[in-house]
């Protein structure tokens, strides 16, 4: 059996029946005798296109397959419809083999004929004047909750430019720049490396930061220790807290650290207290941190949701960079949308906005709080600001340097949409405290 087909039907099956994470599976299995860029390809593509293939394969079936034989039928569209080099023959046999082994032999016989006439249907989209969240849910391949809440704010043009939209699949860096710490090095200096080794980069929106070919700059072991891979939303976010010479900050839901880590390595008498509710995410902090030479980082088991009076009015800013329903970074981490809902959603606002308020108790007379989100659903976003400004009437919101990124900022609450942004999306929102 062709082995790249059983490892990406393996992967796909704990993703989607364990709630594994694709980028963890693929990067336990993905050794040098496997087509890496095949297997990641079918494996995203899947996940990425799996309302598409859902709404593909209930146009070919009578009768509602067993769950890993429906998995089993999206993975053969896919790659009938977007691998090459794969004849029909092959990939149906691998299947019914497949189907086999997981399901029992007795479906083979359906598997080979559906397959065969899945690959050869030129599937029609739903009707968009029937219904328009269906064909979009369908066309783009999110999920129709989404879409229905996306249009219920924005226009439709809106709407469907952000479902359209593809990021770069370059991945985005920041060069380390840790003055006074033993990392650093110069953003000229590390471009160049990138041109004498031919890696593709492409600058992005501050000196320090830029697109790169992942898997080139991989290869070079000696640039290893001069840059992070970091998100420009989660730069712009980390560089928003302002912190400054002598600063006592807070990172109340830190884990891994990113943004922790790049606020200590601007100055090393900033002390950031790095909490995160789970003690296996605590060490993400301290293995970052250490990583970078970092000891202006102090990694903590904290609940968020817990007034602790010992940190009452200490800190000079605080961070509250919430758990979210993660619908901003759907582009990278595909898997999301497999188990996301609304109503997951609307656990999280209490949880966010319960977070929000108790650290703003830690926070300084005259010191700062920001508030941030991997998400674009306004309830977990402006939603929770304007609430929260509501009952704090000795906060106020200020603007924040957005590096000439082209964000919605609706009175300094600032969100990333990222077909207008390229970048992933996100949001945050800067509060003085009075
Ligand atoms: C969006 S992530 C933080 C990312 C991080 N700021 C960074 O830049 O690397 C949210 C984090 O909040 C943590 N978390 C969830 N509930 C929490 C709570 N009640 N108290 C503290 N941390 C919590 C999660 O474990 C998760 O690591």
């Amino acid at each position: 059996m062709n082995k790249e087909i059983i490892l990406c039907y393996d992967i796909l099956s704990k993703v989607y029946f364990e709630k594994a994470y694709a980028s963890i599976e693929l990067n336990k299995v993905l050794n040098a005798s496997v087509n890496k860029a095949l297997v990641t390809k079918v494996v995203y593509g899947v996940l990425e296109q799996d309302i598409y293939l859902d709404f593909c394969v209930h146009s070919c079936v009578k009768k509602e397959p067993k769950p890993q034989i429906l998995l089993l039928l999206k993975m053969a569209t896919y790659m009938s419809k977007n691998i090459s080099g794969i004849p029909l023959y092959a990939l149906t046999n691998e299947c019914v083999e497949l189907a086999k082994k997981y399901a029992d032999k007795y479906v083979a016989g359906f598997v080979n004929a559906t397959i065969k006439n899945l690959s050869k249907t030129e599937f029609k989209l739903p009707n968009k004047s029937v219904d328009y969240a269906k064909y979009l849910s369908v066309k783009y391949s999110y999920p129709k909750w989404y879409v229905d809440y996306l249009l219920s704010v924005h226009d439709k043009g809106f709407v469907e430019s952000l479902l359209a939209f593809k990021p770069t699949t370059d991945t985005h860096i920041r060069v380390i720049k840790q003055p006074n710490c033993d990392i650093n090095t110069s953003t000229d200096e590390f471009v160049k490396n990138l041109e004498k080794f031919g890696i593709r980069y492409q600058k992005s929106a501050l000196y320090f930061t830029m697109y790169v070919d992942y898997n080139k700059l991989l290869e070079y072991t000696e640039l290893k220790d001069y840059y992070v891979v970091q998100g420009l939303p989660s730069i712009i976010t980390a560089l928003s807290v302002g912190a400054e010479h002598n600063d006592k900050v807070l990172d109340c839901t830190s884990a891994p650290g990113g943004k922790a880590c790049l606020i200590a390595g601007l100055d090393n008498t900033i002390r950031v207290t790095a909490c995160d509710l789970h003690i296996h995410r605590v060490a993400l902090i301290k293995k970052y941190a250490s990583s970078l030479k970092l000891n202006n980082v102090i990694p903590l088991v904290a609940d968020a949701t817990k007034f602790d009076e010992k940190w009452q009015d200490t800190f000079d800013r605080v961070l509250c960079d919430v758990p979210c329903s993660g619908m901003g970074v759907v582009t990278k981490k595909p898997d999301i949308l497999l188990n996301r809902s609304m109503s997951d959603v609307n656990e999280l606002v209490g949880l966010q906005y319960q977070i929000l308020c108790n650290n703003s108790k830690y926070v300084k007379h005259g010191g700062t709080l920001v508030y941030s989100t991997c998400s674009i659903i306004d309830k977990e976003n402006e939603g929770i600001i304007q609430k929260f400004l509501k009952s704090h009437s000795d906060f106020k919101l200020v603007s924040i340097d957005t590096h000439k990124i082209n964000v919605s900022n609706n009175g300094n609450m600032y969100t990333f949409y990222p077909h207008l942004t390229q970048t992933e999306g996100f949001f945050i929102a800067k509060l003085e405290r009075l």
